[in-house]
């Protein structure tokens, strides 16, 4: 089971800085434009409760944190925005557009933080009984280059405090995961103008709403 709902659910992943706020706007205004309800949301939060979670796992005064808690309150936070938020959305016939899902937490929990691919797959399947977006985007960049842009945003929360090599990480899970699902990812190179990235989603957009049976307007 995919995506059994009549709705479509998009997601945005990338390392920090890669543009994805940017291309989430862009996206939510193509998919308006095409007359199609969308919702627009995120991960950690998108609901109270997760939303404070969020607060919890940002805050850098909880350094102590293990990578297990961190992992178990990612999915406690996308458990209640699943059931509250995302699933009614797509019931309803809205496309939900994500910044950031479960492939975040394979990246940053797993492959940087190291956890076993096993138990990041045991409570994937327990929280979402099978459900996967519909469309991944992977915004890809040099670390350099976002760690830059982070810089320039003012100051780092407990994820962006982490050194290249754990960035480093999350982008090559990230590219590895993308490889071993081409249907479902769509990988950007986010170096590229901003003109040649919108160009390059736009396309992967239009053809999720042609298999979705929408006409598309130019
Ligand atoms: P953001 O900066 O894109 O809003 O995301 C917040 C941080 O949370 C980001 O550094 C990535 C991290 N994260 C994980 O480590 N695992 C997850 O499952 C998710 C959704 C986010």
């Amino acid at each position: 089971m995919k995506n059994k709902y009549p709705g479509k659910f998009i997601t945005l992943e990338g390392t920090e800085g890669a543009g994805k706020s940017t291309n989430l706007k862009f996206i939510e205004s193509w998919l308006a434009e095409q007359g199609i309800d969308v919702v627009v949301t995120r991960e950690p939060g998108g609901t109270p409760i997760s939303e404070a979670v969020r607060e919890i796992l940002l805050d850098k005064r909880y350094g102590e944190m293990t990578p297990e808690t961190e992992l178990l309150l990612m999915f406690a936070a996308r458990n209640q925005h699943l059931q509250e938020k995302i699933i009614p959305a797509l019931e309803a016939g809205k496309w939900v557009v994500s910044d950031r899902f479960t492939d975040a937490s394979y990246a940053y929990q797993g492959a940087a933080r190291g956890l076993p691919y096993g138990r990041i797959l045991e409570i994937e399947q327990w929280v979402q009984q099978g459900f996967f977006p519909n469309l991944t985007f992977v915004f890809d960049l040099s670390i350099e280059e976002g760690m830059k842009r982070v810089k320039a945003r003012g100051e780092a929360d407990r994820f962006e405090e982490e050194q290249q090599d754990f960035f480093e990480k999350v982008r090559s899970a990230y590219l590895n995961r993308a490889k071993q699902a081409p249907q479902r990812y769509e990988v950007i190179d986010a170096g590229q103008p901003l003109v040649r990235v919108q160009e390059q989603v736009e396309q992967k957009l239009k053809q999720l709403c042609l298999a979705a049976g929408k006409k598309v307007v130019a």
